[in-house]
Parts: structure tokens; sequence; C-alpha cells
């Protein structure tokens, strides 16, 4: 087995030598400095302790990884343009730095670059590996469809809302994590167990994400703290206050919410002390932890040592634990 810190080395190698053209230098620039920037690489390490754990060896998985962060880093481009945010990975977001219409245009061409590392993979697998990237890029786009629209409903329920993360988040981490079992040539069952896993991890992720983007300490964060909050984005903690709030806290989420201006950090403060004195941080970390334990039960099913397990494990661990 690998250790977590080879896996990683492999990907910042392989993360490295991806060439992109040089021209137009507007297109290819914004792509370089948007992967360059780092970031967990949470997805393609999945890829490859998935097909580790199905007895392949992970270099065999590194075409694939890579079309899953590239594909990422390009939802972050455009997503980043959806949700009006000024910082990404501690830096200026594309569409800031260069302007809208470069990041959607380099965004579209990270996608085709995405479809090129796909096309390296081995081609007794090709089929099922586009299939599922395929599902898994159009269950991101409904996602964040359902995400934007949101943001203009007051009746969105907890219910439409784990659905809502299940398409935008969890499914691509899912998707990772069926690719790298696709390339081991795990059994259909397992494939299908590591999915439900994946699909379990991703919604505890999206809840994490969600809770950081409340409470995280901006200087570790690198984005914006309360961006969540000024969209007026139906996260968790948002409707679970809505539902418990009553009198002069219900007042004031609806007030907040309701503005058309307002001053964004007063916005924050405000909703953010509704939030303390619900404890919603706390029953959002509840909620989490129900994913996180029908995940592990996924797990458990699948065919392989707790050994083979170990990684996947420990990085479910740090992520459930992480502050950025
Ligand atoms: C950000 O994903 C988008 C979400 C689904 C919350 P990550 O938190 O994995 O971002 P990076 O790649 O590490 O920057
Ligand atoms: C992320 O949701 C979903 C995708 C990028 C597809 P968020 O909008 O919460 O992600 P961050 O917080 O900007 O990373
Ligand atoms: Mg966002
Ligand atoms: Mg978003
Ligand atoms: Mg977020």
């Amino acid at each position: 087995m690998s250790s977590i810190l080879q896996l990683q080395e492999i990907l910042e190698t392989a993360i490295k030598n991806l060439k992109f053209p040089e021209n137009p230098k507007q297109l290819y620039d914004p792509i370089t400095y948007i992967i360059n920037l780092g970031g967990k690489r949470i997805r393609p390490l999945l890829v490859l302790m998935s097909a580790e754990l199905f007895s392949k060896n992970p270099n065999d998985a590194i075409h694939a990884a890579m079309a899953v962060e590239v594909f990422h880093n390009f939802t972050l481009v455009h997503d980043d343009i959806m949700d009006n945010a000024p910082l990404r990975r501690g830096k200026a977001t594309v569409h800031e730095k260069w302007s809208t219409n470069t990041a959607i245009l380099s965004g579209d061409v990270m996608m085709v670059e995405a479809n090129k590392n796909l096309a390296k993979v081995n081609p007794v697998y090709l089929k099922d590996v586009l299939d599922t990237f395929n599902a898994t890029a159009q269950g991101v786009c409904e996602g964040q469809q359902l995400d934007m629209e949101f943001e203009n409903r007051d009746d969105v329920s907890i219910e439409e809302y784990i659905n809502m993360i299940r398409l935008k988040t969890a499914v691509l981490l899912a998707g990772a994590l069926k690719l790298g079992a696709i390339i081991a040539e795990a059994s259909e069952k397992d494939a299908d167990l590591i999915y439900q896993f994946g699909e379990n991890i991703g919604i505890a992720f999206q809840l994490q994400d969600d809770i950081l983007d409340v409470y995280a300490d901006p200087e570790k964060f690198g984005k914006q703290v309360g961006g969540d909050i000024i969209a007026n984005k139906k996260t968790f903690l948002l409707l679970k206050a809505f539902e418990l709030a009553e009198t002069e806290n219900l007042q004031s989420l609806q007030t907040w919410t309701g503005y058309q201006e307002f001053d964004a950090k007063e916005k924050v403060e405000a909703i953010k002390q509704v939030y303390d004195v619900l404890d919603i941080q706390n029953i959002a970390k509840e909620t989490l932890d129900n994913y996180l334990n029908k995940a592990l039960s996924y797990m458990a099913q699948i065919n392989a040592t707790n050994e083979a397990k170990a990684n996947i494990l420990d990085l479910t661990k740090q992520l459930m634990a992480r502050q950025y």
C-alpha cells in the first residue's frame, strides 16, 4: 500500500506535467493560475486511493485523476462567477483577476482539457469511465442550477437542500471513487458501494463547507467568510435557523434576508448571532455525523481488507476536521 503522502507526490508530479497551449495567453493563463494555487486535491486522491483499494497500481489511474481535478477546477472558476466570490485559495478569483468573459471561456476550455486527459485512459475501460464522468459532470450542473434557484426561494426544504448538495458536490467525490474502481476492475457491487460511500462523505463534506463558510478563520479559509450569508444561500444552517427561530430571531432572519441593499459585515454578524443563539453549528455537525456514519456502513460492506481501506478512511477523517 502507498502512503497518503506518496499518493500526493504522484499527483503533484502529474499536475506539474499537465501541459496547456500558450496562446491566446488570456485563455490559458487562468488555467495554470487556478490549478497552481493548489487546493487539497481530494478528488484525484480519491481516484488513486480507490484504484489501490481494489488492488490496482494507483499510477494506472493517474489520467482519470487528472481529468477529475481539471474538471473540479473548472467548476470552481464558474462557481466563483455565479457566487460573486472575490477569493479562492487565498488569492483573487479568475473573474476578478481577468474578467467574467475570460473566466467563462477559460472554464469552457478546461472542460475540454479534462476530456483530453480522459482520452488517455486505457481503452478497455474508456466506455465505463466516460459514462461515469459524464453522469457526474451533468449532476454537478444540475446541482449548481438548483443552488442558484434556491437563492431566490424562501420555501426550500432540508430534503431539497440535501438533494442539491448531493448533485453539486457529492456526486463528484462519488464519481472519483467509482472511476478508480472501474479502472481497478472492481466488481459491480463494490463499485456501487464505493459510489454510495462517496455520496455520503460528499454530503458531509458540503455540510462542513457550509459550516466553514460562517465559522472558519479567514486567514486559513482562503475564501470570503460569510459569502453564503451575503448571497442568501440556502445552506443547512440558514434553513435550520428558519425552522427553529421564533419571535425576534425569526424577525431578524426575515429582515436581513429580505434586504436588497445592506452592509455585508452587519448582515453576516446579525445572521451569525441567530445561528449562535439556536446552536445551529452543533445541529449541522450532528447531521454531518449521520452522513459520515452512513458512509462508513457502506464502506464496511466492501469486499477488501481493513488495511486496504485505511487510506480512504484516514482521508475521510481529515476532511471532516479540516479548517479550509
Ligand atoms: C470546493 O472544494 C468546492 C466544494 C465542493 C465545497 P474543495 O474544498 O475541495 O476545494 P479545493 O480544491 O481544496 O480548493
Ligand atoms: C461548490 O459549492 C459546488 C461547486 C463548485 C460545484 P460552493 O459554492 O459552496 O463552493 P465554494 O464554497 O465556493 O468552494
Ligand atoms: Mg462558491
Ligand atoms: Mg456555489
Ligand atoms: Mg461553500
